[in-house]
């Protein structure tokens, strides 16, 4: 059975931040209603590689779920809204600030038409402080909760990451907030409002340079390969260093193309070994114990030259020729993988995290997977719907209304937009 089979979640939610969060939601068997506005969520045509078929924007996203379009800006559309939410757990959205407010329903209001609903909501700085009023995007969340001025060399300018920590990441925030407040829920019989601000997430996920931060008061940053001081006061870019205690870096290989790369992490536990196979490979046979690297503290302080001496043996071989070296030596390191290399991959297929779906607008595309493996639940999943798809579906079946009802909706205007007015 699937884990979440039963909860059935009110999704207003668009764009990437929210979607993410209510796909997995789906992929662990929630029955999303994706509640879209009539012009359908903007992310339908954005980055449109097929004409008139819904972007890989949009499918990426919205898998497993039903959609309904109902015209918020009309009070028959809101009456669908209300009767909705009395049957739904969970109630989500990623508006920018007070649009639900403007459309008439605060959490106080929707509390009291479902006491027992869990509100999920993203914003780019939450619903308090200064910043509270600015709607944002993924850089601006990592522009502003530290990613940013944090990575990237100290020479350059500050530098994005390409993964989403701004918009996916505080999806898996909210995530984890709608189903603690939904088991509280069930207990209780009273939900509550879970908000996640996308620059609190990036906060979150940029936790260890807020330990650097603090250790810089009273330290240098020994570990990292640009100079620190103690009282410099921000944590500099400092590459492709690991961040941790142990020494790692990005070492360029055989034949030297862009993603030619293996990152090295050169664990203490491993010096040895390593440099046992690479010393005398190099005309080195004394590496190991060569007093500027044989203790961590001087690996530390030598770094720059420590990797020159890995990096000569590393031109000799390809990526995975040197990942086939070092494993057996339990050196911990990886290629780095290109999305050519990620989509063709032997063991990302066998986990089924580039899943090959049809469509019937745009035929078949690929998805990745479900990171999250419930051993007794797997993911089945479904393309994403069309705009609408579900609206009929959804006011009989979850609503109970009948033909007469809906039709009268629909002439009223309930799911769709106004007719535009002419110049
Ligand atoms: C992402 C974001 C910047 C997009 O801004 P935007 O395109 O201007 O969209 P908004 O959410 O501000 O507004 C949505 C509009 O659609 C309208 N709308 C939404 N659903 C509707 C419906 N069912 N029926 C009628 N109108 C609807 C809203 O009323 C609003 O219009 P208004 O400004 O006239 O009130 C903004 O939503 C935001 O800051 N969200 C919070 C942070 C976030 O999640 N960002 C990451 C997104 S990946």
């Amino acid at each position: 059975m699937e884990a979440l089979k039963g909860v059935r979640i009110l999704d207003m939610s668009h764009v990437q931040a929210g979607p993410t969060c209510s796909q997995l939601l789906a992929w662990m068997g929630a029955d999303v209603i994706k509640f879209e506005n009539p012009a359908g969520d903007a992310t339908r045509g954005q980055l449109r590689d097929v004409p008139n078929a819904d972007s890989l924007y949009f499918t990426m996203l919205n898998c497993n779920k039903r959609s309904i379009t109902v015209n918020m800006k009309s009070a028959e559309g809101k009456q669908v809204f209300v009767d909705l939410l009395k049957e739904c757990h969970i109630l989500m959205e990623n508006f920018g600030p007070g649009v639900l407010d403007r459309f008439g329903f605060t959490w106080e209001k929707i509390h009291e038409i479902n006491p027992k609903i869990v509100m999920g909501s993203i914003k780019g700085f939450g619903s308090s402080g200064p910043y509270s009023d600015f709607k944002a995007y993924e850089n601006v969340a990592q522009a502003m909760g530290g990613a940013m001025s944090t990575t990237g060399v100290p020479e350059g300018p500050p530098f994005v990451t390409g993964a989403q920590i701004g918009d996916s990441g505080t999806g898996l925030h909210l995530a984890i907030g709608l189903l603690a407040a939904l088991r509280q829920a069930e207990k209780t019989g009273q939900g509550q409002y879970v908000e996640v601000a996308m620059m609190d997430g990036v906060m979150n996920l940029c936790r260890v340079k807020f330990r650097d931060h603090q250790r810089l008061t009273r330290q240098s940053l020994s570990e990292f390969s640009v100079p620190t001081h103690q009282g410099m006061g921000a944590v500099p870019r400092a590459g492709n260093d690991s961040g941790g205690g142990q020494l790692g870096n990005a070492i360029r290989c055989k034949p030297g193309g862009p993603n030619d790369f293996l990152y090295i992490v050169v664990q203490e536990a491993v010096w040895e070994g390593l440099a046992n196979l690479i010393g005398p490979a190099l005309g080195m046979p004394g590496l190991a114990a060569d007093p500027k690297f044989a203790k961590i503290a001087d690996r530390r302080k030598n770094q720059a030259e420590m990797w020159e001496i890995i990096g000569e043996f590393a031109l000799k071989h390809t990526k995975r020729e040197l990942m086939a070296i070092l494993n057996p030596l339990d050196v911990p390191c990886g290629p780095i993988m290109s999305t050519e290399d990620l989509a063709n991959d032997e063991h990302v297929r066998g986990r089924d995290m580039w899943v090959e779906l049809d469509h019937p607008q745009r035929g078949k595309w690929f998805n990745v997977g479900m990171p999250i493996k419930l051993s007794a639940s797997p993911a089945v999943i479904k393309r994403s719907p069309t705009l609408g798809e579900h609206t009929d579906e959804v006011l009989r079946q979850v609503l109970g209304y009948d033909e007469a009802k809906i039709g009268a909706l629909k002439q009223a205007g309930a799911f769709s937009a106004p007719p535009k007015k002419a110049a």
